[in-house]
Order: C-alpha cells, then structure tokens, then sequence
C-alpha cells in the first residue's frame, strides 16, 4: 500500500487566492484562481461538510455512506466578506475561509473558541499511474488532544501518536498492531479543552490517518483518489458528534428482532444434522440460554451458496422447523465467491445476465475462495443486490433460516499476494463506474444491504437479521457485525472489548467478538472471561475455527459450565435494559456502549481509560482480563455507584481494586437508576412475560430511566404500538419517588413491575401508589426492598424514618 503524506512527497500541490464566491442555499463555492474550488454546505448548525475539486468542476456527488434520512437545515446561515477571509456563521459555529490559502478555522459560535484548524490545510498530488490525485488534508492537533473512532482499529482506544490505513482486508489471527483489518470507518472525534468534533473523511478509497505520530502538532489524512470530501462534527459533547455522526450515515432501519440480543453459539462448522441437534439439545438438556444456532459453509453442497449438502442436511426445512420449535433461529453463512460451475444455477443465472465482476480488459474476476474458482456478482450494481436478495426466497420463506451471515466479503480471494481483488476491477458503483480501488472499501458493506434486502423482504412481517464481517461507514443501516479470526488468548480478550467499544463510538454499535476466540484454543478460564466481557456485548455469539476442540460452555469443567450459565442467564434478565439500549441507538444513535471518555468527557482521567465502559446507559462494566485474576483495578468514573453484585456503594471519580474471582466480574449501577428485567428464559419467547422486575438503586438526588417494549419483532412499533415508560426518580434522606410517565399504544403482555429497592437509606413507614396507602406487606431479603405495583401507576412513594 502506498502511504504518502504532505512531508513525504515532492509533488503537492496547493490551493492559490480565492478570487471569486458564491453561494446556492446551502452550498458556498469558494473559487480560487488555480481551479481550485471549495464547496462547502451547512448540513446543520453543528455539521460543516467541505469538498474540493481541483480541476474547476466537481464529479457527481455520490455516497454510500449518507443515508437519504439524515437531518439536514439549520437555524443561522450569515456570511461575511471580511478582509482576509470569508466568514461563515451559523447559530454553533463560526467558520473562516482564508482568501489567501483557503485554510479553514473553525471555532465555537458561542464562547468564540478554536476549535478546529487547518495547518496546511487541503493539498494534493497528481496521481499519474491512476489519473486523478492523492487527495490530503492537514490540521493542527492541539496540546492535550486525544483521538477516537475508526471502527475496528485492534490498538489502544486513543489514537494519538498512531498512523492508521483504511482497506477493509480478510485479517485471519490478526493481532494487536495488524493494520488494517476488516473495516473501513473513516470517522474520528477529536476532544480538547472539553470540547470534542468529528470528521467524517466520506473517501472510500484506501485512505490514511495520521494522529500527530508524524509531526507532533499535526494531524493528517489523505486517499489514494477520489475526492477530499469530509464533514466536520460539532458537540460538544462527545456523544452528540457520534449521534449527529449516526445520523448522517444511518441508524439501523429498524430494530433487531429481540431473539437477536440472545446468546448465539457457532462453530466452523456443525454437521451433519444430528450434531446440529446435539448441541442444541444439550444448551435445552442444561438449562443454558440459547437463541441462535448457526451452519457454517459445510452446510452447503461444495460451498455453493443457496444450495444444500443433501448427506449431511437431508431435510432442511424440517430440521430448521424443528430447531425453531425448541425455540433455536437458525442462521446460514453466505459468501460472495460463486463456484464456477455450469450445473450451478446461481452460477448460471449470474453469468447469463452480466451480473460478476470483470477485469478492465473484460475477462472475469477469477479468484479462489473455498468452492475453488469463483466468479463474484457486483453488489455495487442495483440490479444485481436486486437479483440476490431474491436468491433468499427459498432459503428464508421456505426453509425457514431466520438469520443470514455474511462472510469473507472484503472482498476475500485466497493465495493471492493482496487477499482481495486487483485494483483494475470494475463496478457499477451505482452508475459511477469505477475500478476496484475506489469500490474495494464499500463491496461487503453492499453485499450485506443486497442480503438485508432479501431478508427483510422475505422475513416479513418478521425483522430481518444479518452480520457481515466487512464494513464500510453506513453499513450499521442494514446488519450487526462480528470483529473477525481473533484468537484465543488474553490479549484477544482486550482486543475484543477494544472493538466493541470503538465500534460503538464509531456509530456501529451492533458488534460483538468470536467469544473464546475463533482460532486456537482457550483455557476454561479465558472462555469464562470472554463470556462474561460478551454479556455486554451488543451482539453475543460464541464462534470457533473447531480446529483446537470444543466451544461450548459444557466443554470445559462443570465450574465453567455453571459460572457460564449464570452469565448468560444475566444476559437473558438484561434483555429490557438492552433493548431499551438498543431503542435509543435506533431512534437517535446513541452509541450502546460508550467508553468511559464518551461517559464523562470533562473527567481527564478518562481520557486513556481502555477497559471501563458502560453498557446502555447505567451499567459500568469492566472485564477481567488476565489469568487467575481475584479482582482488578479500575477506574469508577464520577458519581455514585452500587457494586452489582453486593449493593455496596462506591464513589467515583478514582482508581480502585474491585474483587472478582472467576464467578464475578466487575459491575457497577449508577445510582438512582432503575434496572428493568425479564426473568431468565431459555430462548425469547419461551414464557410469556407477565411481570417485570425493576431494580431501584436509592440515590439522594434524581436520575431518569427509560423502559421500552414491544412485540419483540414486526414493525408495528413505527406504527405507535410501542410503550416507552420514563421513571424519574427523587430521593431525599426519608423518602423516595419514582414518578412514571407512558407513552405509546402497545399493551404490555406484563402487567405488574416488581420494584426492588436497592441501598435504601431509611425504615419504610409507608408507601403510597397514585397517592393510596398500601399495605406494607414487603418482602425483605438480602438488603433490598420488594414490592408489587400494577405497571401503570403513576407515582410511587416511599416514606420512612431516618
Ligand atoms: C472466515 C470467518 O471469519 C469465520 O468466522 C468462518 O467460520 C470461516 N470463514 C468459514 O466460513
């Protein structure tokens, strides 16, 4: 790969005077007089996006990454001639375009502060192999700037002082400093003096980011082609660039069937049908919670896609049918490569309507994956997603696969130098024909939307359910996603909790690792850890190479098994607070996790934190990960918060040792919170759920807490079927308040909450419902205080003695 920055090469070229400006609603052209010219739009008050041509003209404006959803408008757009520079205002930011070398200054329209500037700003180098340019940028990083985001980058959580590339690459045993790895996010938050941004560098060429690791003061990114087209995020709050960076490129279409936040076990690969059975019937026979199972590539006939080995899967319809009346979702793997076979009819159909992709000379792309020779359909053709999403007729409407799982979509060619394609490849890239290096980042991300596509037709009236491995930014719209061929070691462990995390603040946040890690094999205590770390992750599926034995929980001792179980069964009770979690990403991109920076920002000390995050809103998990650990430091951010497991209360805002023998994990909930939960299940579905616990952690204070439920599936919560109940809480040193405000139309199959009060600091003298007395019939066992309430009460008071 190429890496060429402003420093390394001869060739730059820069911008000269602008000599001319105009202005179209939103968009401003900054002309300059060497054909350089600026278009900047005011997307919103707080989102800038800058675009430069440097030929006088600019190419069809395309993205994959923007959803047509996005908002857009703002409240303030004056824009001043001033000496030196045009000024661009808007009601949060202040812009300056410099006249002389069209740098650009952006600062907060409010208080006036630098937030962000250009050091050289745009430049570029003609690219004579390729034709076009190497597009670059460079900005100055401010003392004490730290750097977030890009997506699955396997490397400490602060990017500072690191040079990262973006080509979404097959990764197998990948390691702490591979770079780069699956997924393209060109996205980063930028945070100093409490103020965090974001840029959103929408290129989808190989594209570099330098954080102040070449010159110190300096941050730079730059692509191999195409355009310099980026987008400037306000917050300041570091959550509000991820939700505004969420929105532009899209929050998932709808929200995952619940089954979906499950456990799933996978393993490369189960067959024949009777080890399919036998694994699910010993998580039944154990009573461990399980909801998906999943059928690697030996499912089918010689790796063909769509088809079915008949030996090993004789009747798939009816096994699929019976999976599912033991409450399991079956899910398949698909893969891009499409076997070279004339008796295929995939094969055939795709080759008899022009559907693979070509080299520029018009032979095919010939690459080897596992059928042998594959030819590839061009998902960056319309007509084409079209045709495959139809290719799962049978496999979702008949057979009944309730989950689709897209693989080696980078896309993967094996024995080959470069694992992907030859950059001469062409693509449709949707009317913009192109070659290969410009479509290579955003090929997996368009054949899983081509796979969403199917499945949600074909699911319908259910939600569809897909994972991709590759990722290019927006592809959080159509799938969940898994983090690839880790390894089974402690230092996959961090990696994988890394991941997550990154993911999260990166706008994808449906993300989860091969839990036990997929190559090699782990300990009874390494696959206890990563289960634990896995419960709060978004999405939970335990996958393995099946090279190095066993990965179920049963195949280590018993102690795993049972500690395996609780954890998952955790999980299982979770499933209100996640989907509620999960409600709030969908409806405002809310990231599901969020690292403790993302948490509390003011608070430098979180600044380098890698392990702590939070898990939806008020849980602060923190996964052990070394050997034979009874606890660890970390650190509790600011506030108050109760130890999961014991009730006891700790303040925040330091480093502490936390004990957690290998039953235990770190756990902690904010105070004032209030926790909603299932009772365990086996799978979702498996009881009707009449009764809801809610965990009430006590606070001398107020906090706000959300419920949010549904179907579980279907779409009629966009049509209002939905209840989302707030519980806003009020403490005071003899009394407690928990006031419900409802919305929506659905009815809850549950009608009555459980409260638990946790860490009450008084006697309970009385306790009134919508202002009646009731009797104080509470049950009292471990410390908390239990009591019934109908689910539609609108205040419950809690009064006692000092
Ligand atoms: C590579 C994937 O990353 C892995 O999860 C899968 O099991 C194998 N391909 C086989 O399909």
């Amino acid at each position: 790969m190429i890496v060429n920055t402003e420093l390394e090469s001869k060739g730059n070229q820069f911008p000269s005077n602008i000599v001319n400006f105009q202005k179209d609603v939103d968009k401003l052209y900054f002309y300059t007089d060497n054909d350089v010219i600026l278009e900047l739009t005011v997307v919103r008050d707080s989102v800038l996006r800058f675009r430069y041509t440097t030929v006088g003209n600019f190419d069809n404006d395309f993205s994959y990454a923007i959803t047509k959803y996005a908002s857009i408008g703002y409240n303030k757009l004056e824009i001043d001639d001033k000496k030196d520079c045009y000024e661009v205002l808007t009601s949060k930011l202040r812009c300056e375009i410099s006249k002389e070398s069209l740098r650009v200054s952006i600062y907060d329209a409010i208080d006036g502060f630098l937030i962000n500037q250009d050091e050289i700003g745009f430049h570029w180098e003609e690219s004579y192999q390729y034709g076009g340019n190497i597009v670059k940028m460079s900005k100055i990083s401010n003392d004490g700037e730290s750097y977030y985001g890009l997506g699955d980058k396997p490397n400490h959580l602060n990017l500072k002082g690191k040079r990262y590339n973006n080509w979404v690459t097959d990764s197998y045993a990948y390691g702490k400093d591979t770079d780069p790895i699956y997924k393209t996010i060109p996205f980063y938050t930028g945070l100093h003096h409490n103020k965090a941004y974001g840029i959103f560098f929408d290129n989808t060429f190989s594209s570099s980011f330098d954080f102040a690791q070449e010159r110190r003061n300096v941050v730079s990114f730059w692509a191999q082609g195409g355009e310099m087209n980026y987008y400037f995020i306000y917050g300041p709050a570091m959550n509000d660039v991820v939700e505004s960076y969420t929105d532009l490129t899209g929050k998932p279409h709808q929200l995952p069937p619940l089954w979906a936040l499950g456990f799933h076990q996978c393993k490369w690969s189960y067959y024949p049908e009777s080890k399919v059975k036998e694994v699910t019937s010993t998580f039944r026979k154990l009573k461990i919670p399980c909801d998906a199972i999943y059928l690697d590539i030996d499912y089918m006939d010689g790796f063909r896609c769509f088809t079915w080995n008949k030996e090993y899967f004789p009747d798939p319809k009816r096994m699929v049918k019976e999976l599912a009346e033991d409450g399991f979702k079956t899910v398949a793997i698909i893969d891009p490569g499409i076997k070279i076979d004339k008796d295929y009819a995939v094969f055939k159909e795709g080759l008899e309507n022009d559907y693979f992709c070509k080299r520029a000379d018009g032979a095919y792309m010939k690459g080897k994956v596992w059928p042998g020779e594959c030819y590839f359909p061009d998902f960056t053709n319309p007509e084409v997603r079209d045709w495959w999403s139809s290719l799962f007729k049978e496999l979702i409407e008949d057979i009944g696969i309730k989950g689709v799982w897209n693989d080696m979509n980078e896309p993967a060619v094996m024995e080959v130098p470069n694992k992907t394609f030859p950059d001469d490849v062409r693509h449709d890239y949707d009317g913009n024909p192109c070659s290969h290096r410009k479509a290579h980042n955003i090929y997996g991300m368009q054949m899983a939307r081509a796979t969403y596509q199917g499945l949600k037709k074909y699911s319908h009236p259910k939600r569809p359910f897909v994972i991709t491995r590759a990722a290019y930014s927006g592809t959080q719209r159509y799938t969940s996603s898994w983090t690839g061929d880790n390894v089974a070691t402690w230092e996959h462990l961090w990696i994988a909790n890394i991941q997550a995390q990154r993911m999260s603040m990166s706008g994808f946040g449906f993300v989860g690792s091969d839990i036990g890690g997929f190559a090699e094999q782990p300990s009874g205590e390494l696959f206890t850890r990563w289960v634990q770390l896995g419960v709060f992750h978004p999405f939970f599926r335990v996958h393995s190479s099946g090279d190095h034995g066993d990965q179920e929980p049963w195949s280590f001792d018993e102690d795993v098994t049972d500690i395996v179980r609780k954890f998952i069964e955790l999980r299982y009770e979770l499933l209100p607070y996640l989907y509620t979690a999960f409600w709030n990403y969908v409806d405002y991109g809310t990231p599901l996790l969020k690292s403790l920076v993302l948490y509390d920002q003011e608070d430098v000390q979180t600044h380098y934190r890698t392990d702590e995050f939070i898990f939806g809103k008020q849980i602060l998990v923190c996964p052990i990960q070394e050997a034979n650990a009874k606890g660890r430091r970390m650190y509790v951010p600011r506030g108050n918060w109760y130890n999961y497991w014991t009730d006891e209360v700790v303040k925040g805002g330091k480093e502490m040792w936390v004990d957690a023998d290998i039953d235990s994990m770190p756990v902690f909930v904010k105070e004032g919170a209030v926790i909603p939960k299932y009772p365990v299940q086996q799978y979702v579905g498996e009881k009707e759920i009449t009764e809801i616990t809610l965990d009430v952690y006590y606070k001398n204070g107020k906090e706000k807490s959300e419920l949010f439920s549904d179907a579980n599936d279907g779409y009629d919560y966009i049509k209002g079927r939905y209840s989302l109940r707030t519980f806003s809480l009020t403490g005071r040193s003899n009394e407690l308040i928990i006031n419900q405000h409802k919305e929506g139309k659905y009815i809850t199959p549950y009608n009555i909450f459980e409260v638990r009060i946790h860490g009450l600091p008084f006697e309970i003298t009385e306790i009134q419902v919508d202002n009646e007395i009731v009797s104080i019939d509470l049950l009292k066992s471990n410390g908390t205080q239990t009591i019934k309430v109908d689910k539609n009460f609108s205040e419950l008071h809690v009064l006692g003695n000092l």
